[in-house]
Formats: C-alpha cells, sequence, structure tokens
C-alpha cells in the first residue's frame, strides 16, 4: 500500500461521497489510486449503507466498512465517517411499517427509495440512534476518522409526517409547549371559526382541511418538525458522543425552509452545506455567494465545508445544464473566498445503477476521458496549494438578517398575498450588496450586531421587542438600519401585531403601517371579465365595468425618489438622466403612519394620509402601477439618530432601488466595497489577508489594484492581474505580514500531515 501523500495538515479539504459498497474490489483499488492523483484527502464514508452495516435488526457487520477505513487511511485518505441513517433497510419497514412516513393526504410512502421514515417513529429514532453508537464505539478513536456525518440533508425529501405516532408526539409536545388547553385555545386563535378545543386528545396535525388552514396551527406544526428532525440528529450526537470526541456535523441544504438551521448549528462543531446551483441561471454564482454566506453566519464566522457539489451536472432537474468550463473550480474557489475549508462532491465516483446514474461525479462513466477528471485534478491541485487561506476568516461589515421562524409565519399567513417565495427578502438584499461589491454576512436574529455597520431586516415578520432593543442600541451607536416591508407584523403566535405594524420597531424607524396595498398584477377570479384589469374594456357593452379602474391589477408600484442624495446614488449607477430614475416597488406597498402621534388614530387609515410622517421621505409613490392609491405617500423613510439611521422600505423595492438605497446607506455608514472599481462580472473577497478574484464573466479582464503573490498560479503581480472568463485568483499580500494569522482553528487541523 502507498504510503500518507495526502495535502499538508493545513490543506483545504478535497473529495466527497464514497459509496466503495457499490463497487467491486478492483474498483476499489483503483480508487486509491485516482484520488491520489485527483488530491482527495477526504472521502464521506458510508452514507447510505445502513442496510450493509445492520443487515438484519440488530446484528451489526462493520468489518467490511473497517477494512476500507484502514486501507484509506493507510493510503493517507481521512474520512468522514457516516453514521448511514438516512435510509432504513427494508426490514425496518417491514416489521415496523409505522415507522414509514405517512403523507398529509395519508399515504405511507413506500421502501424503495431513500428516507422513508418518519422523523417521530422510537423504532426509527432507536435504530438510528443505536447505529451511530455502534459505529462510534468501533471508530470512535480511529485515526483515520476525523468528524462525524451525522444522517443526511435531514428533512430532504421527507420534513413532516401524518401517521400516528407523530400525531400523538405533536399532542404531547403542544401540550409541553401550552400546558393548559386554554393556552392553546387563546394562542391558536380557535374562537375565529369555532374551533375551540377542550382536550390536548382532541387535536390533530394540519392535515388536508376542507378550506384555509388555522395559520397558527400551521406554524406550531412546523416547528414542531424541526423539533421532531432535531430530536433525532441529538439522539444521534449522543451516541456518537459516548465514544468519540471527534467533531460533529450533519448536511445542511442552504436555507432550506423545513429546518430552523439557526438553531441546529448551535448543535453542531462544523456547518457544513450541499449545493446545486444552476449554471444554466445568471444568478448562479449569486447563489454560491448567498448560500456561502448563510453557511458561514450560521457557524458564527467559522469555516465551513461544502459538503455536496456536482463537478458538472445534477439529473434531478428537467434539463439539467452542466457547468460550463471553468465553472467547477471557480464556483468552489468562490466558496473557499467565502468562508469553506473543504470542497467535496458528491459523488467520487459516478454511479453505475440506481437513481443518480446520471448525476455527475469526480470519476464519471467516462473515466478519465472526457473534460470532468482534467477538472477534477486542476482543482485538486489548486486547492493544495491554498493552505495558508485555511482557517482565515471573510469579515464584513454589512448583515443580512434571517429568522426561519418568520419566514414559516409569513408562509402560514393568508394574505394579503400569499405569493411568497421563501426568504425572498434576505436573498434579494443579499444580492444587491453581493452584486455592488460588499463582503455581507448572512446571520440569525440574535447574532451580535458589534463590528457590524449596516444591518438589513428583510421581511422579519414576527415581532421582536429584543431584535428591536438591539436595533436601536446599533443606530444609537451609529449603526444604519435597513427595514423593509412585511416586518413585525404578526406575533410569535401568528395573532396580528395591533396598532399599526412595525409594532416595537416604530419607535426607531418613526413610523408604522397602517394599510396594506397588494397589487396581484394577475387576476383575482381567472375567468371573470374584468374591465381594465387584464383584458380590454369592452365598451359600450361592459357599460360600468369599463369606467372602473383596478390599479391592483399592476405588478409594480410606481416610486419617485425625493431625496437628492439617494437620486444622484441611482444617477451614478444607473446613467439615468435627472427625471425619470427608473426605480419601482413591487407587488406590494404600505401605507406609513408617524410613529407616536397622539393625533394618529389606528382605526383611521385617512389620518394617515393627509399628515408628513416626521422622518426624511426618501421616496414616494407615484400614481404608476398598484400603488396609485397611495400617490404621494412615503415608499422609503429615514429616521436619523445621531450618526446612525433607520431606513424603512414600504415596498418590495426593485433592483435599482435596492441597489440606489445600499450605496447611500454604504457611504453614510463609510462602508467600502471590498476592491473599487472592479470591471463587469468580477467579484472580489477577502478571506483574512487573502484576496480573491473571481471573474464570473465570458471575456478576460483585467483587474487593477492587485498586487502580491498570485497562490494559484506561483505568479508576482504588481498592480494588475490578467483574468480569463470563468477563473479565478488568490493573492497573498507580500512581502507576507509576520503577524497575520489565521483568526479560528483550521477545520483541516484534525487531517493527518504528510
Ligand atoms: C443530495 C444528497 C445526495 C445526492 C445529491 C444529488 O445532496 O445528499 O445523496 O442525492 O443530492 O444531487
Amino acid at each position: 500500500m502507498a504510503s500518507a501523500t495526502i495535502l499538508p495538515l493545513d490543506s483545504v479539504a478535497y473529495g466527497g461521497d464514497y459509496n466503495p459498497e457499490q463497487w467491486d474490489a478492483e474498483t476499489f483499488e483503483r480508487d486509491l489510486e485516482l484520488m491520489r492523483a485527483a488530491g482527495v484527502n477526504l472521502v464521506s464514508l458510508g452514507i447510505f449503507s445502513w442496510a450493509s452495516l445492520e443487515p438484519t435488526e440488530g446484528t451489526y457487520d462493520l468489518d467490511w466498512l473497517a477494512a476500507i477505513i484502514d486501507r484509506l487511511h493507510a493510503a493517507g485518505i481521512s474520512v468522514d465517517l457516516a453514521t448511514g441513517t438516512a435510509s432504513p433497510p427494508v426490514w425496518m419497514a417491514r416489521r415496523y411499517p409505522q415507522s414509514l412516513p405517512v403523507t398529509r393526504e395519508g399515504v405511507r410512502l413506500e421502501f424503495g427509495s431513500r428516507q422513508q421514515y418518519s422523523p417521530s417513529s422510537s423504532v426509527y429514532r432507536r435504530a438510528s440512534a443505536a447505529l451511530a453508537g455502534v459505529l462510534a464505539q468501533r471508530f470512535g478513536d480511529h485515526p483515520g476518522v476525523v468528524m462525524w456525518h451525522v444522517n443526511n440533508e435531514y428533512g430532504c425529501h421527507v420534513s413532516e409526517c401524518f401517521g400516528e405516532e407523530s400525531r400523538a408526539a405533536f399532542r404531547s409536545w403542544l401540550q409541553d409547549r401550552y400546558q393548559t388547553i386554554e393556552a392553546l385555545n387563546e394562542a391558536w386563535g380557535t374562537a375565529f371559526w369555532s374551533q375551540r378545543y377542550a382536550d390536548f386528545a382532541e387535536v390533530e396535525p394540519p392535515a388536508t382541511m376542507p378550506t384555509l388552514h388555522n395559520p397558527s396551527q400551521l406554524l406550531d406544526w412546523r416547528r414542531f418538525n424541526n423539533h421532531q428532525l432535531l430530536g433525532c440528529l441529538l439522539g444521534e450526537i449522543e451516541s456518537i458522543r459516548a465514544h468519540s470526541d471527534r467533531p460533529i456535523t450533519t448536511n445542511f441544504m442552504g436555507a432550506f425552509p423545513p429546518l430552523d438551521y439557526v438553531q441546529w448549528a448551535q448543535h453542531l462543531d462544523i456547518v457544513s452545506d450541499d449545493h446545486y446551483p444552476d449554471p444554466a441561471r445568471p444568478s448562479g454564482a449569486w447563489d454560491v455567494a448567498w448560500q456561502s454566506d448563510l453557511m458561514r453566519g450560521l457557524g458564527d464566522g467559522r469555516p465551513f465545508l461544502l459538503m455536496e457539489q456536482t463537478t458538472d451536472a445534477v439529473q434531478w432537474r428537467t434539463r439539467n445544464s452542466p457547468k460550463r468550463p471553468g465553472q467547477y473550480e471557480l464556483w468552489s474557489l468562490q466558496r473557499v473566498a467565502h468562508g469553506a475549508d473543504g470542497i467535496l462532491q458528491f459523488q467520487w465516483r459516478q454511479s453505475r445503477r440506481g437513481a443518480e446514474t446520471f448525476h455527475g461525479g469526480m470519476v464519471p462513466h467516462a473515466g478519465r476521458a472526457g473534460r470532468t477528471w482534467p477538472a477534477v485534478v486542476g482543482l485538486g491541485e489548486t486547492l493544495g496549494r491554498l493552505g495558508p487561506v485555511v482557517g482565515a476568516r471573510t469579515e464584513a461589515q454589512v448583515a443580512v438578517l434571517v429568522d426561519w421562524q418568520s419566514n414559516w409565519a409569513l408562509q402560514a399567513a393568508i394574505g394579503p398575498a400569499t405569493e411568497e417565495t421563501d426568504f425572498a427578502g434576505a436573498k434579494a438584499w443579499h444580492r444587491t450588496w453581493w452584486e455592488l461589491g460588499y463582503a455581507v454576512d448572512v446571520v440569525g436574529t440574535a447574532a451580535d450586531l458589534t463590528g457590524y455597520r449596516v444591518v438589513v431586516v428583510p421581511q422579519i415578520f414576527i415581532e421582536d421587542a429584543e431584535l428591536a432593543r438591539r436595533l436601536t442600541e446599533f443606530v444609537a451607536q451609529g449603526g444604519q438600519v435597513i427595514v423593509t416591508a412585511r416586518s413585525f407584523v404578526v406575533d410569535p403566535t401568528m395573532a396580528a401585531v395591533l396598532g399599526g405594524y412595525l409594532g416595537s420597531l416604530r419607535e426607531l424607524l418613526g413610523v408604522g403601517v397602517t394599510d396594506v396595498v397588494a397589487a396581484t398584477g394577475t387576476p383575482a377570479n381567472d375567468g371573470e371579465n374584468v374591465a381594465g384589469y387584464v383584458e380590454e374594456p369592452l365598451t359600450p357593452v361592459h357599460r360600468i365595468s369599463t369606467a372602473v379602474r383596478t390599479p391592483g391589477g399592476c405588478d409594480v408600484t410606481g416610486v419617485d425618489v425625493v431625496d437628492e442624495d439617494l437620486a444622484r446614488a441611482v444617477r451614478d449607477l444607473t446613467g439615468a438622466a435627472e427625471d425619470g430614475l427608473p426605480v419601482a416597488g413591487g407587488r406590494w406597498a404600505e401605507v406609513l403612519a408617524p410613529a407616536g402621534d397622539p393625533a394618529y388614530d389606528y382605526d383611521s387609515g385617512a389620518a394617515a394620509r393627509s399628515r408628513e410622517t416626521g422622518v426624511d421621505v426618501l421616496a414616494r409613490f407615484t400614481a404608476e402601477g398598484g400603488g396609485a392609491d397611495l400617490t404621494g405617500l412615503p415608499a422609503i423613510t429615514r429616521a436619523s439618530h445621531g450618526s446612525g439611521s433607520a431606513y424603512y422600505v414600504a415596498t418590495d423595492l426593485d433592483p435599482v432601488g435596492r441597489a440606489g438605497l445600499a450605496t447611500l446607506v454604504a457611504q453614510r455608514g463609510a462602508v467600502a466595497p471590498v476592491l473599487a472599481d472592479l470591471p463587469e462580472g468580477v467579484e472580489a473577497q477577502r478571506r483574512g489577508e487573502h484576496l480573491f478574484v473571481l471573474n464570473h464573466g465570458d471575456e478576460q479582464v483585467v483587474v487593477p489594484g492587485v498586487t502580491g503573490l498570485d497562490l494559484t498560479t506561483g505568479e508576482h503581480l504588481d498592480g494588475e492581474l490578467t483574468l480569463p472568463a470563468r477563473t479565478a485568483r488568490v493573492v497573498e499580500p507580500t512581502p507576507a505580514s509576520p503577524t497575520s494569522e489565521p483568526a479560528s482553528a483550521p477545520l483541516t487541523s484534525a487531517l493527518p500531515s504528510r
């Protein structure tokens, strides 16, 4: 067996899911050679191996796994050992059919695919925790096992179950939460539609209903499902911890809606992520940035691992575009730039059989022929040179807040507009800052705000008085806050905030929301011939309807920028002329009223229309579009508190408006982009002292102002960097500062050295 020839101790981890049990012994031998050639130093082993590890209930066969781990270790390849619990073997389904998940419609999901377990199944929970314990006992201090990979993508296919055991578990979770049935009745507002319960035994999950569900019940159901899956994770962690102190992860899936990853991340030693951005979309590079910034934020700024991506194409979209030449390495380095200490793929070897036969792999069906293998080897070489980057932090002065509970609540709310996409506000604002070249953190609402200069609060739907207090303190210390429409609308039980939305934020913002206008852009009643809505008026046949105007039928709300500085920012960005700035709102607009005005009457929307809000008005609604009935009312406001400011955006501002406002706020907050004057398509990020320059575009560019040692090529740059299409460089400033040290311990410090 070859001696250890893997990357050095502090190198970026590189490898992928490895499923040797799907192949023969000869292929395994070949894999070891190929892994060495590709610079692989870490593989995730055993993710779907439960049936081989416990072929019959309670009988474990770990010897085959031990042999593989030993051989990998001898070859210098470390193991991220999976607990294998994502897909229970058939014996569980047959002997314990109640372990199978049941859908909202009451359909029991069969064995034959994967993830066919109910998160509440006691059989599943017991067996998965037991398997994790057995594995940890055997391999917990094996020198080749450097970390644990619990389960796989919790909730990816099945995040809720309506089976008997789940329903009982829901009731007991509710009982713990509310203690008394009266408290539940109050929280769920069961006085509405005669939904009052006399006993917890009468309560059921929100399965298929005759019509609209109870939003509070649905929100609690989502909380419960998150809690149940988290319970599965914690059960396995406990079993592992009885035998092993190696770091533990479970792989996340970006801002996966069902699971509150802010909560989950607190239980993990390493945050890891699976990500398959669509190369067919121009926003793919933004997607990489967004998801990486989120993963870094979930780990409080610590480095994370990219646990899965594809080298080429996935197989589960209707059309599966391959990555463009160079994009595999480009997006991988982009993740390192944003804080990844490891780049792993699904999977090492492209499957020969099964549902994922046509999903990309590091070793494709064609083997070393074709374009994947050279790209895999190329990336291995590049990552092998990035040791100095490992462990360093990516610092940002702008934070965008995310809140899973608020996202659930916004989705559970019925109206005024029910076409919200998950985390839409956070994504939109993150994208704005990223496109403008700023470093951004995506963090939970309880994150420490110290060190940021700008905090964006996008659609944080649930009122959070503690967050309001911390934002107020942040602004008092000179911080800039942007709050957007649909924030602080309900309390944690889904009860509407009374006295004007924004509740406890009103004082900081100087405004409250009295009315909302949802412009739908599509007919409310399909097929109805509504004049002026989507169809041409039928004059004179529809004698009355012809005269009716319905601004609600528009996709946008007109917004007029009235603040000179904001107008200048928009003009500088777009080159637009003095008047007619290309700014618009979205399908949502709100009427603001001055906060704390004693004459302001919550019941009288009219009062708000006749008064200024008492804060600076930066933009107003115009007569155009869905906001027509709001003409002249404030669309963007600013309340100043010393050098700090609190902005409110009362519509879904379009990208131009967001970019203009972000630029203005950055100026006032003295925040600078990572590098000034970057050519189109080029992103720059700083990780510790290293500068990453990434050309996402199709043209070769020259980036000025870059000096230092290019780690990727070994070239010395003297004030200028030439970057071909879809390539990236990592530049170390020269002379290297002797005092610069990684801000945190490298994830890969556990890897054996060469
Ligand atoms: C997920 C899973 C993998 C694989 C990939 C395919 O990320 O974790 O097992 O199915 O999707 O894209």
